[in-house]
């Protein structure tokens, strides 16, 4: 298993104020996986996604990732398991306005201490493998909201991660530009990467293979996506 988290709970303030914003979560995933994870309002989704993507550690409870326990690891050995497995998608985009297409995309690897020509080479081919390569050299507010996303899909696959984790990425986006990003996912799914989305809408779900659903900080469900069977093909005969 690629994660497996268990009992995961999290709760913020003390006393009167304390608020439980997940309970007792247990659940995995295993590599190659597609997984958005629903539910409403407050019902502790992005709680969640702030534990897995290691931004967060929960108040009770054990995370392993790729086999290794988390939970306890030091700040900076947490970051750089962070930076090496994880990559981040969130509604946002957070690219920075004063980095062109292809800086933003290099960053995670300054991170990593990759030498600079190897980040020029590794961020020109998460570009084009997200269909902008003619965007290259461009600032982020030249780019449409669908394009700025693009760019930082392209940003979380750089480092190539072993977990893909979006915050409802196409929540800015409009129903034909969402469409496009979530195609990319599936592509991304389709040649192995695992990727964990959360979304309140049903139909960007409809694109995973596995639903988790959370009500008041618990995991209520946990189902695969039916897939709508696709009408066979007739037969092509020769001559
Ligand atoms: N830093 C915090 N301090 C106190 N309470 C918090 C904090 N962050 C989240 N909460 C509370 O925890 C609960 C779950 O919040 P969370 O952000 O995980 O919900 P969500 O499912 O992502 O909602 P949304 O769909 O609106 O993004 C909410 O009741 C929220 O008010
Ligand atoms: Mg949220």
């Amino acid at each position: 298993m690629l994660l497996v988290a268990d009992r995961l709970a999290r709760r913020y303030g003390e006393g009167d104020a304390a608020v439980t914003a997940l309970r007792e979560t247990s659940f995995s995933i295993a590599e190659g996986e597609f997984v958005a994870v629903m539910g409403p309002s407050g019902s502790g989704k992005s709680t969640l996604m702030n534990i897995i993507g290691l931004l967060d550690r929960p108040t009770s409870g054990t995370l392993m990732l790729a086999g290794q326990s988390v939970t306890k690891l030091p700040h900076d050995r947490l970051s750089a398991v962070r930076n090496r497995r994880l990559g981040f998608v969130f509604q946002s985009y957070n690219l920075l306005a004063r980095h062109t297409t292809l800086e933003n995309i290099e960053l995670p690897l300054v991170y990593s201490g990759i030498a600079r020509k190897r980040r020029r080479v590794l961020a020109e081919a998460a570009l084009a493998s997200v269909g902008l390569t003619h965007r290259a050299h461009h600032w982020p507010g030249e780019l449409s909201g669908g394009e700025q996303q693009r760019v930082a899909i392209a940003r979380a696959l750089v480092s190539n991660p072993d977990l893909i984790l979006a915050d409802e990425p196409t929540g800015a986006l409009d129903s034909v530009t969402s469409a496009a990003v979530l195609g990319l996912f599936q592509e991304l799914h389709r040649v192995g990467h695992t990727i964990v989305l959360v979304t309140h809408d049903p139909q960007v779900a409809a694109h995973a293979r596995r639903v988790l659903r959370m009500r008041d900080g618990r995991l209520i469900g946990d189902e695969p996506v039916a897939t709508t069977p696709v009408a066979a093909e007739p037969e092509v005969v020769p001559p």
